[in-house]
């Protein structure tokens, strides 16, 4: 079954991973375990593949005025009635220290291409003042440049911020809105510990289309306790009708220490059970296709040309800084995971100031890097390809990923296609595994079918983990 993949690998992934059982490799890493010590934290081995520098960057803004339910990920909880943010001795002093990060990031290459994506994620980066979002994007620049075209992402919550903040933000360069609805029902809302109700998720609405951001992203989230399929397949209903260019939706995680890790158990009552969550995961599909959105990622979808710039980068494994408390960055093959707690934070960009830490000293093997290719690239549509696979990594390789899942095809779970992204039909597949040991003519791609390759994601990538980290 599906778990929940909201990413950063990514939005931390730089959101959350899917967490396929056996887990060999450096990415999993960054995501879910404590940073431990700068040093050990780069993950070792001989270097392989030279990356181009990353035109990516991830900026963690941690707080928020309360922490969801349901909520792991590295926040400061400021208090529910903090709205007022501008003089906030905490903010400042964060942002200044993200800045002093970006200000003594090695690597100053001055031949290395601008950023071409910039991504706030949280905590809630709409609770900053504007002014501090400034003095971040103009280090960002100074440092590296920004692209005039650069897509430049913010998460923001409901009831954080009114058309004037919305509007200061769009002056900054922010032209993407990804908006935390999570549910459309009040009750569920409130059972989330949100900190909106649905008033400030209809206002905030408002506010995004009359400020005229065109393109804008919805996260929900399935699988929530008490949740129904009819108030399921009510926010999915309110969601297309609100029109967003983008839609995240994302399985309920039930992470230990979270106030839903104590209360519930997964697949048991108030959770859906396993088979009930498959069927939200299918009406989601089902909805969002028939109102015109490509899914194109285990978790996203979105109307044509709408695609998450910054996360297609983490699902095309291409490098990326990021900057902050908790914040994982891949950059010259090493995937690194900043300290999740403020004072060792604090250490951290000290030490780098003094030329005590190197993020970047160390690159992953060839191993590491192709379970994190294949594990990437099946969370999305376009699938792995196989011959750039087959030229880094060997065309045995190859030949082992298309046996272990031939099965899968003739189960309907996995796609083969050839170059014109074609599927091929199952007489075509017996011809190109004739023999134990020979393939005659690799696909030119493997992909996971929607809804049903995608459901049974974990189990697949775990199989591609066996067939490539043995
Ligand atoms: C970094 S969080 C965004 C935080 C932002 N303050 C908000 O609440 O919208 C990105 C998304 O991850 C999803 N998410 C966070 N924790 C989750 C969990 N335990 N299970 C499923 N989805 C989760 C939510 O949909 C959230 O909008």
């Amino acid at each position: 079954m599906l778990k929940s993949s909201f990413t950063p690998i990514f939005s931390t992934f730089p959101a959350k991973p899917l967490s396929p059982k056996p887990l060999p490799n450096a990415i999993f890493s960054c995501f879910t375990h404590t940073a431990p010590t700068v040093r050990q934290n780069a993950s070792p081995n001989t270097p392989t593949t030279i990356l181009p520098p990353p035109t990516s960057a991830y900026i963690h803004l941690p707080f928020c005025r309360k922490r969801c339910h349901y909520c792991d990920f590295t926040i400061v909880a400021l208090g529910s009635s903090s709205n007022q943010t501008e003089d906030d001795p905490r903010m400042i002093n964060y942002v200044q220290l993200l800045c002093r990060e970006i200000n003594a990031m090695k690597a100053e290459n001055k031949a290395n291409p601008p950023l071409e994506t910039v991504f706030f994620g949280g905590g809630t980066p709409s609770l900053v003042p504007p002014k501090l979002v400034s003095s971040i994007l103009e280090t960002l620049r100074l440092k590296f440049g920004l692209s005039s075209d650069s897509e430049i992402s913010m998460e923001m919550d409901p009831g954080t911020f009114d058309a004037k903040k919305m509007k200061d933000m769009m002056e900054l360069g922010v032209n993407r809105v990804s908006l935390g609805v999570q549910a459309f029902q009040e009750e569920l809302l409130k059972a989330c510990g949100r900190a909106h109700g649905l008033r400030e998720v209809y206002e905030a609405i408002e506010i995004v289309g009359s400020c005229g951001v065109e393109n804008w992203s919805m996260d929900l989230i399935s699988s929530l306790p008490h949740q129904t399929p009819e108030m399921w397949e009510e926010s999915l209903r309110l969601t297309v009708e609100a029109c967003p260019t983008h839609v995240s939706v994302y399985d309920l995680q039930v992470e230990q220490g979270t106030k839903f890790g104590s209360l519930y158990t997964p697949g048991e009552f108030p959770l859906p059970s396993e088979t009930r969550s498959s069927e939200f995961y299918r009406m989601a599909s089902r909805t969002l296709s028939d109102a015109g959105y490509n899914h194109y990622e285990i978790s996203s979808y979105c109307k044509s040309g709408y695609h998450c710039k910054h996360n297609l980068t983490y699902w095309k494994n291409k490098p990326f800084y990021a900057f902050g408390l908790g914040s994982a960055s891949y950059v010259d093959g090493v995937r690194f995971s900043r300290p999740k707690r403020m004072k060792e934070y604090m250490g951290y960009v000290e030490n780098l100031e003094n030329g005590l830490v190197d993020s970047c000293e160390s690159t992953s093997s060839a191993q590491d890097m192709a379970t994190d290719v294949v594990m990437l690239s099946l969370r999305t549509s376009r699938g792995l390809d196989m011959k750039s696979f087959g030229e880094e990594y060997g065309s045995s390789l190859v030949l082992a990923l298309c046996k272990a899942y031939k099965p899968y095809v003739e189960s309907g779970h996995v796609v083969f296609l050839d170059e014109q992204r074609r599927a091929m039909a199952a007489d075509e597949l017996n011809a190109l595994l004739v023999n134990e040991d020979k393939i005659e003519r690799s696909p030119a791609y493997i992909r996971l079918s929607d809804p049903d390759g995608f459901l049974l994601s974990n189990e697949l990538i775990s199989l591609a983990f066996a067939v490539v980290a043995p």
